[in-house]
C-alpha cells in the first residue's frame, strides 16, 4: 500500500523521465527535431532528479517536480531577514486595529533576550523559561522526524520542548532539549492497563534529567472537553511503546480527567505531581471556559495552600491535529479574554507572584510575543508556527496520515523527506529570529524588561476617531481585591465559586 503510494508520489518525474527516453531515441530514429520534445524532458528529469536529492525541502523530496510551497515563519526559518521597505502600507484605520506604544526614549536592545524563573514557593528545582517554546504536540500527532528535529532546535537555541500528552517517546530524549513532559486524561507514558495514573512510573520519567517541567492538560483551545481517539491502524509499535498501550488497538481518551473531579482535588493532584517530580515546576494548561470554574480553582488554592508552578492558557484560535470542526473557536474562550481572566483572577487573589502564565493560540511573531506579555502572560508557546519551521506547508491533512511534508505522518517513506539536520537547524533559526524581533520591539517601547509592559502600551482603534488602551479597555483588578472586596463585576462569580464543585 505504502509502496504503490511511494509509487504514484513518483509518477510525474517517472513519466517525465521516460518521456526524455523516448524523445532521445526518436532523435536517434526519425528526427533531430526531436531535441524540441528531448532538451525540455531530459531538464525537467534533471530538475526533478535535484528534487529528490536535496535535502532543504521534504515536500519536493516527497513529490519531486510537483510539490512547490509558503511567508514570514518560513523566511525566519530560512534565515531570511524579515525587513520591509517602503513603510507598512497596512490599513490601520480599520475598527480592531492594534498597535503598541512606541517610545521617544528607545533603548538598546539586549544581547540575551530575556528568560522567565519558573517555580512557586513548593518548587525545588526552578526552570528558565526562555520567551517562546514550542507548544505541546504530541509524538503521534507528528512524525518522529519532526519530534526529533523540534527538540534538536530546541536544544540549540535554549528553549523548552513541550512533548504534547502523548508520552514521552525516545525521540523526545533523543535530541537533547528540554523538555516539559505533559499528560492529559489518558496519562500515556504513566498508566495502568485500566487507563489509571500510574505514579511509580510517572515519578521515574519525571525524574529524567531532559524533563525539566510537568504539566497536567486539562483542555486545550480546538477542542475544549472532548478526548481524543487514535485509531487502532496509527497505533504502531513505537507509538504504543510511548503511550504504554497495546499495539494495533484504538486509544480511547476520555473527556475528563480520573484523578479529580473536584477543584480542590485538581488543586490536591498537581501538588502530588510535583511532589513525585521531585519539586521540577508543575504546571497545567487549559482553555479557559466559565470564569467561575477557574476562581473556584483559585479558592481551592487559597485553600490548600498550594499553588501550581505556570499555567498555559490556550486560546480557543489554537490548534491541533483534529478536533471536531465545530469545536474550532466556537467553543472555548479566546486568547486574550482568556489571558486577562486567568491574570486577573490570579491578582485578585494575590496569589500572582507564585504562578507564571504562559500563553497560546495563534502566536508567530515577535509583535505576538509582546501583545501577549502585556495582557498578562509571563512567556508564549507556538505549535503551528513551529510546525511551519520543521516544514509544515498546510497541506491539512494532518488526521489522514499523508502528511506530503513528512511533519505529520507515520508513513516511513513520507517521514524520511524531512531531514532532522536542517529542520533543526531552522527551528532554531525561527525562534532566534522571533524572540529578537519580540526584543527589538520592546526596546523601541522603551522597556528593558517584560515586567515593565502594561496593558497601556497597547491600543486598539474602536472607532474612526477613537483609540482606547487595553488599560481602557478591560478591567483590571488589584491585587487582592476579590479577598478584600470583590468589585460588582466579578461578585457573582466569586460568590459562586466552589473549590468542592465545578
Ligand atoms: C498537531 C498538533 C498537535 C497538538 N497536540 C497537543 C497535545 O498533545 N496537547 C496539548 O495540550 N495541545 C496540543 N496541541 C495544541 C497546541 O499545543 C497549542 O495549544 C495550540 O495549537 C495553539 O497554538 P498555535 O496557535 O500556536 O498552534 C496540538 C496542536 C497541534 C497543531
Amino acid at each position: 500500500m505504502g509502496l504503490t503510494r511511494g509509487v504514484l508520489r513518483m509518477l510525474p518525474l517517472l513519466l517525465v523521465a521516460l518521456g526524455a527516453a523516448g524523445a532521445l531515441l526518436l532523435v536517434g530514429s526519425v528526427s533531430a527535431w526531436w531535441w524540441c520534445a528531448a532538451g525540455p524532458l531530459l531538464a525537467l528529469t534533471a530538475l526533478g532528479g535535484r528534487d529528490l536529492a536535496q535535502r532543504r525541502r521534504s515536500v519536493l523530496r516527497n513529490y519531486p517536480l510537483i510539490g512547490r510551497p509558503p511567508f514570514l515563519v518560513h523566511e525566519r526559518a530560512r534565515g531570511a531577514e524579515a525587513e520591509e521597505p517602503f513603510g507598512t502600507g497596512r490599513d490601520v484605520y480599520v475598527d480592531g486595529h492594534e498597535f503598541l506604544e512606541s517610545s521617544m526614549r528607545p533603548v538598546e536592545v539586549p544581547d540575551e533576550p530575556p528568560v522567565v524563573r519558573v517555580g512557586g514557593p513548593d518548587c525545588t528545582q526552578p526552570y528558565d523559561m526562555a520567551l517562546l517554546n514550542v507548544s505541546a504536540m504530541s509524538f503521534g500527532a507528528l512524525s518522529p522526524n519532526a519530534v526529533l528535529a523540534l527538540n534538536r532546535g530546541a536544544a540549540l537555541g535554549r528553549f523548552a520542548h513541550d512533548t504534547g500528552e502523548g508520552g514521552l517517546s525516545d525521540h523526545h530524549l533523543r535530541g537533547g532539549g528540554d523538555l516539559i513532559w505533559e499528560i492529559g486524561t489518558g496519562y500515556f507514558g504513566c498508566r495502568t492497563s485500566e487507563g489509571d495514573f500510574e505514579a511509580r512510573e510517572f515519578a521515574d520519567k519525571a525524574a529524567l534529567p531532559e524533563v525539566k517541567c510537568v504539566s497536567l492538560k486539562l483542555s486545550q483551545g480546538a477542542g475544549p472537553g472532548t478526548g481524543g481517539v487514535l485509531p487502532g491502524a496509527k497505533v504502531n509499535a513505537e507509538i504504543a511503546r510511548a503511550r504504554g498501550v497495546p499495539e494495533g488497538r484504538a486509544v480511547v481518551s476520555p473527556p475528563y480527567h480520573r484523578v479529580f473531579s473536584t477543584p480542590r482535588e485538581l488543586v490536591r493532584f498537581v501538588a502530588r505531581m510535583r511532589e513525585l517530580a521531585g519539586g521540577k515546576p508543575t504546571g497545567f494548561k487549559l482553555c479557559v471556559g466559565s470564569r467561575r470554574q477557574f476562581l473556584a480553582v483559585c479558592k481551592a488554592m487559597l485553600a490548600e495552600g498550594v499553588t501550581p508552578d505556570f499555567i498555559v492558557v490556550d486560546g480557543s484560535e489554537g490548534g491541533t491535529g483534529a478536533a471536531p470542526a465545530e469545536f474550532a473557536g466556537g467553543l472555548g474562550t479566546p486568547l486574550t479574554e482568556g489571558l486577562i481572566t486567568v491574570h486577573n483572577a490570579l491578582v485578585g487573589t494575590g496569589l500572582r507572584e507564585r504562578v507564571r502564565i504562559g500563553a497560546s493560540g495563534g502566536i508567530a511573531t515577535g509583535s505576538d510575543i509582546v501583545r501577549r506579555l502585556l495582557q498578562g502572560a509571563d512567556y508564549t508557546n507556538a505549535a503551528r508556527a513551529m510546525m511551519l519551521a520543521v516544514g509544515c506547508v498546510r497541506a491539512r491533512r494532518c488526521h489522514t496520515n499523508t502528511c506530503p511534508a513528512g511533519v505529520a505522518t507515520q508513513d516511513p517513506l513520507r517521514v524520511r523527506a524531512l531531514d532532522v539536520a536542517d529542520k533543526s537547524e531552522r527551528v532554531r533559526r525561527y525562534h532566534r529570529a522571533t524572540v529578537h524581533s519580540a526584543c527589538r520591539i520592546m526596546a523601541a517601547m522603551g522597556v528593558r524588561d517584560p515586567g515593565e509592559l502594561t496593558p497601556h502600551r497597547l491600543l486598539r482603534r474602536v472607532g474612526p476617531t477613537t483609540v482606547r488602551s487595553y488599560a481602557e479597555l478591560y478591567e483590571w483588578l488589584p491585587s487582592g481585591v476579590l479577598l478584600a472586596e470583590p468589585p460588582a463585576t466579578w461578585s457573582a462569580d466569586w460568590a459562586a465559586a466552589d473549590p468542592d464543585s465545578f
